[in-house]
């Protein structure tokens, strides 16, 4: 079969010849990619500096952001069916007895950091023709979503993000004070930190959370990801026009920061200016490298002084990929145009080094094997 991977001994990317995969247990099965996403993650992979190829295999099978279709099920698979489209998951988990989360099914809060995630570390990915995955490790995808779940993957850091902001705020009347047990962000700012695919998708998911949603990023106005922003009723402020310093004074106080830039100059600049009882998600992750001047004794100050809390958040559990469905069909709703404006455009696997190694382009570029 024909693969998408790096191997790095020889610190080559493109093409490679990956076997087939058969069923092995009987909760397997067998899948044939449709689509599959190229973000950030896959491109730094790229450059050597981090993904590791599975014990005894020189190449790393890349891709983590997949969408296929079931055509064969082991004998004790008991949800799916061939024809059924699903989004697998990435992270799995580790196999130390005494590591709680991922003996609970929450092995994207790993405790000892012997995880493996497929197409990143020490697993080969979802980019060629087809693989085999556990069930409990795939969501099941309505038909009407097919051309929108290679999203999904990008979505779910949202969303357990979001999850986890919710959790930290259940000190805070705005969300202990809510309708019907679930929380809202109605009358709540939310500043989305870059619009990549995932701060647009991050957008997508405060908006739908009732959130005022403002984006801050670079690119100056007019420009696509801009219209996307302001297509789904949130603000796009270009710094090009507006200085971080200036954010409150537009937005009003930040109650959410969901940074997606993984600049953390930027970062820490924002975190600067969350409002008091706020929440600052962070998801980027920059190369380690050049230390950088922060006003420490003034964020140490606002954290404290204003009870702010601050999170990181990486990969996501079942709970996050079951609401990246429901989104995900919201989204397709009340903004049909926007979140497909997402994906820029569906490649053959022969443009994959371009998309790999050349400039980035566009939000979301697909390698798409149908
Ligand atoms: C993926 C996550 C993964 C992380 C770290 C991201 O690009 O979306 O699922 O946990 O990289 O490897
Ligand atoms: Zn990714």
């Amino acid at each position: 079969m024909k693969a998408v991977g790096v191997t790095p001994r020889q610190k080559e990317v493109g093409i490679i010849d990956h076997s087939a995969p058969d069923l092995q247990q009987d909760d397997e099965v067998r899948i044939r990619t449709i689509d599959v996403g190229i973000c950030g993650t896959d491109r730094e992979i790229c450059t050597f500096v981090y993904g590791d190829p599975p014990a005894g295999s020189n190449y790393l099978v890349l891709g983590h952001e997949a969408m296929g279709e079931v055509v064969e099920v082991g004998s004790e698979v008991e949800h799916l069916k061939v024809g059924d489209f699903v989004v697998p998951s990435v992270r799995r988990p580790c196999r130390d007895e005494n590591c709680l989360p991922c003996r609970e099914d929450l092995q994207d809060f790993c405790s000892t950091g012997a995880y493996v995630e497929r197409g990143i570390k020490e697993c080969h990915g979802f980019m060629t023709e087809s693989f085999v995955e556990r069930e409990r490790f795939l969501t099941h995808v309505p038909p009407e979503l097919r051309n929108l779940a290679v999203l999904m993957e990008p979505l779910t850091i949202a969303e357990k993000g979001l999850a986890q902001a919710w959790d930290a705020q259940s000190r805070l009347p705005w969300v202990r004070h809510h309708a019907n047990g679930k929380p809202t962000g109605k009358g709540l700012n939310a500043v989305i930190l870059g619009a990549g695919p995932i701060g647009i998708l991050g957008a997508m998911t405060m908006k739908a959370a009732g959130f005022e949603t403002y984006v801050y990023n670079r690119s100056p106005l007019p420009n696509p990801k801009a219209e996307i922003v302001e297509a789904i009723g949130a603000k796009y402020i270009s710094s090009n026009d507006v200085a971080f310093r200036d954010l409150p004074g537009l937005v009003g106080s930040i109650d959410l920061v969901y940074e997606a830039i993984g600049i953390s100059s930027v970062a820490f600049e924002v975190l600067s200016i969350l409002g008091v009882n706020g929440v600052y998600i962070f998801t980027g992750i920059p190369a380690p490298g050049d230390s950088i001047p922060v006003d420490a004794n003034q964020l140490m100050r606002s954290v404290v002084l204003g009870n702010q809390a601050v999170i990181g958040t990486v990969n996501a559990d079942d709970a996050s990929f079951k609401a990246a469905i429901k989104d995900l069909a919201y989204f397709k709703k009340h903004w049909p145009e926007a979140i497909e404006a997402v994906i820029t455009k569906r490649y053959a696997i022969d443009s994959c080094r371009e998309l790999l190694l050349d400039r980035a382009t566009g939000i979301k570029n697909v390698i798409s094997f149908d």
